[in-house]
């Protein structure tokens, strides 16, 4: 329907040589892909943490299988915050797939693999803040909230990243 809605407005524009509402729809849907995108991230993260934090073990695994269960709280919020979006901001469809997912079996195997995957979601989410701040214009009732929401999750995957970090002893 939106597609056919996108076309039918495509033609109407290419007729009058006019930018017009086709094209807002049009980077609405990509906004959409973006952060349907970034919940298929979300999803894998959270399986991934939780997996692995079962198969931690040995002296002193309690507060690092605690941290990765704490982390995975953190995704599933992220996965909250991306279908509100998506679904009550932008009236599009939260995607239920899933990215890949990275198995892991040493404690330093599973810190390495999850510390690339949030440093991939990062750079991920900055683009889409990119997109959203050069569609403005055309988010007049929405861009605040897009904006607030994904910079929230930057800074919360920004703090997974030291933990990370700290618990390999890198800097
Ligand atoms: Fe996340
Ligand atoms: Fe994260």
């Amino acid at each position: 329907m939106l597609k056919k809605r996108i076309k039918i407005i495509r033609k109407r524009n290419k007729k009058t040589k006019e930018f017009g509402e086709g094209d807002v729809i049009m980077s609405k849907k990509e906004i959409i892909d973006m952060l349907n995108k970034a919940l298929e991230l979300e999803h894998a993260a959270y399986v991934q943490y939780l997996s692995h934090a079962e198969i931690v073990d040995g002296l002193n695994c309690e507060p690092i299988i605690a941290r990765l269960q704490e982390i995975a709280k953190d995704e599933a919020e992220h996965q909250k915050k991306f279908r509100t979006l998506i679904g009550d901001y932008l009236f599009g469809v939260p995607t239920m797939n899933i990215a890949k997912t990275f198995p892991a079996k040493t404690i330093k195997e599973i810190l390495e693999v999850n510390l690339k995957g949030e440093k991939e979601a990062v750079d991920f989410y900055k683009k889409i803040l990119d997109k959203i701040s050069n569609e403005k214009k055309d988010l007049p009732y929405e861009f605040w909230t897009l904006e607030h929401e994904i910079r929230h999750v930057i800074i919360d995957e920004q703090e997974h990243i030291a933990e990370l970090k700290k618990l390999l002893a890198i800097n």
